[in-house]
């Protein structure tokens, strides 16, 4: 089935062939003033300099020629030529039952492809702060719709596992407890199974020697050296290494899991580290990669470059590699384990050009395939009311889990007040509706935007947030119930709409119908946001509808029926929505 708004382009287009026009013009979308038209076209005033008249006269011929259509109707020519129409109810309402016979309500799904999303990317070590929750939602979203969208995707952490982080960690480690065995040298028994550390332990540990490294030149030296012989593996401070990871990745999947965040690889920096050399022998080889001040470089700058894109350094000049070594030989490795169609990697916008250069690269070293594309979505920064970096009430850096924590309470102490849930049920709603006020308040936005973190605002039952969306599921759940548990009722998903009555029903089928091709967007432009928005449109419009319609109240019982196919298409197709963005409605808030 096509979409709604390219059945209405194709029609158009047959108005302005049959008017003498290039049926191009055509393109329908959906009105910039409801209050006048549901669809306007605005061809004609592009036609205008082709056919040497005037766009009024033009959209008045297509006008004329649209009086034969029986899918648009009221069509009116608003100066200077305008073409606004509304959609047949009857047409409309065919089109609704025909989503609802469909898979995925008509979503044109093509070839589906293999796509790796790299996305969370914490850093072994460091607890994860607020900044990590945009990683983690905007990703976790992404790779739902392309899955509702059919493709294989393969979603990979990519932690933050190799780096002079790790050499921090042990240096402080070594300082604390040198008697430990994993610094004895000359010790080859077993090493504990035990790690001599709790995640408490390092959270206070890499911070400490973040900053002494800063402080002191030999502490620092010494955690470069720690890092360069870990990488090298040395067999003690390998197994130290590998204990910090354990307990890192165990303290990871709890946060992760609390944010009903997946990951189907839990991959890192150092998955590739034995592929580097290797890859950077073949670059030097094949005369990609040069010497330039002492590091090793791929030149990377085209002619068509803005603003100066410098070389992407591949070592630095004592040999080390770098984020983007990691990044070039992740994706040698994942082409060979994977072959994707296509690799999206989520991160803060502020790594955008680390990526222009990584993509550059790649396709020019031929690390990439030609046919897969590379895309990085970033995203802005989440802030304070005051517009500066979220922090806790005391100026501290926001921890993830203390703002879910911080959220749950908030969504509990509502949710409690209603004295016929139950504690059980009130602490496990909570937590649901909390997901949907922290996930709705960051995927409302576009990726790229920064936006304020509102508690208040977020957790509110009323405006544009993800309580209120499920509490309008709730209260369309809670009709549907009702109606089944009724006398007379038949199954829900066995009834059809009828056309719509009023203008309100009008609405939320018009809304309705434009489900699959948002989805489409949605897809093609990694943009939960625009799911966000339809929802959000969606949900005002059946509250209308509720507000001025006797549901269950209505005696006509063709009538009520046709309500009730309406009520499960919406909550289906919200379903649908919310589940791309990763949460979902209780049975009652
Ligand atoms: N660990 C990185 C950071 O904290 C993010 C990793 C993103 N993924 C990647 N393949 N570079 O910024």
């Amino acid at each position: 089935m096509h979409y709604l708004i390219d059945e209405l382009t194709t029609e158009m287009g047959k108005a302005f062939e049959t008017a003498g026009y290039d049926p191009a013009l055509g393109r329908v979308q959906v009105s910039a003033r409801p209050d006048l038209a549901q669809y306007q076209c605005n061809g004609a005033m592009a036609g205008a300099k082709k056919y040497h008249k005037a766009p009024f006269v033009i959209a008045q011929d297509v006008a004329n020629a649209l009086q034969a259509s029986d899918i648009l109707e009221n069509v009116q020519v608003v100066k200077p030529g305008f073409i606004n129409c509304d959609v047949n109810t009857e047409f409309l309402t065919g089109y609704i039952r025909e989503m609802e016979a469909s898979d995925h309500f008509g979503l044109e799904t093509g070839d589906p492809k293999t796509v790796i999303i790299d996305y969370g990317g914490p850093n072994v070590a460091k607890p994860l702060h607020v900044g990590h929750l945009r990683s983690a939602v905007i990703g976790d979203s992404i790779k739902r719709i392309m899955r509702y969208h059919g493709d294989t995707v393969i979603g990979d952490i990519h932690l933050g596992d190799w780096g002079l982080q790790m050499g921090l960690v042990i240096t402080e480690l070594k300082k604390r407890h040198p008697e430990l065995p994993y610094f004895d040298p000359n010790f080859t028994g077993e090493y504990p199974a035990e790690a001599p550390f709790t995640v408490s332990d390092l959270e206070e540990i890499y911070p400490f020697a973040s900053k002494r490294s800063k402080e002191d030149k030999e502490y620092y030296a010494e955690a470069l050296e720690n890092t360069h012989r870990l990488q090298e593996k040395e067999r003690g401070l390998y197994a130290l290494w590998q204990k910090i990871i354990d307990v890192s990745v165990a303290d990871l999947k709890k946060n992760y899991a609390r944010l009903d965040v997946t990951f189907d690889l839990w991959n890192g920096e150092s998955t590739v580290n034995d592929l580097i050399p290797g890859m950077v022998d073949r670059l030097k080889k094949e005369g990609y990669a040069y010497e330039s001040e002492g590091a090793l470089v791929v030149d990377v700058a085209e002619d068509s470059d803005a603003k100066e894109i410098p070389p992407c350094m591949i070592l630095k000049s004592d040999g080390a590699a770098l984020y983007t070594t990691t990044d070039l030989a992740t994706i040698e490795d994942r082409e060979a384990r994977y072959n994707p169609d296509a690799i999206v990697y989520v991160t803060d916008k502020r790594q955008e050009l680390h990526f222009i250069q990584v993509f550059r690269a790649a396709k020019k070293c031929h690390l990439a395939d030609e046919n897969c594309t590379l895309s990085h979505v970033g995203f802005g920064t989440v802030n304070g009311k005051d517009g500066h970096a979220f922090k806790t009430r005391e100026g501290g850096v926001m921890r993830l889990e203390t703002l879910i924590t911080d959220i749950d309470q908030a969504m509990y102490d509502k949710i409690s007040s209603n004295p016929d849930i139950p504690e059980d049920e009130a602490k496990t709603t909570a937590h649901q509706v909390a997901l949907a006020a922290i996930k709705y308040g960051d995927l409302q936005n576009q990726p790229a935007k920064d936006y304020i973190f509102d508690t208040e605002k977020f957790t509110s039952f009323e405006g544009n947030t993800g309580p209120y969306l499920l509490y309008t599921m709730v209260r369309i759940k809670s009709i549907l119930h009702r109606y089944a548990e009724s006398e007379g009722a038949k199954d829900a998903a066995k009834l059809k709409v009828a056309s719509p009555i009023s203008k309100a029903e009008t609405n939320l089928m018009l809304d309705l119908s434009g489900f699959n091709a948002m989805m489409d967007e949605a897809y093609r432009d990694f943009a939960p946001n625009r799911v966000c928005a339809f929802l959000y449109q969606a949900a005002n419009d059946f509250n209308s509808f509720y507000h001025e319609t006797k549901i269950l109240a209505e005696p006509d019982v063709q009538k009520k029926e046709s309500y009730i196919a309406l009520l499960k298409v919406t909550l289906d197709i919200f379903e649908a929505c919310t589940a791309v963005l990763g949460f979902t409605a209780p049975e009652r808030m």
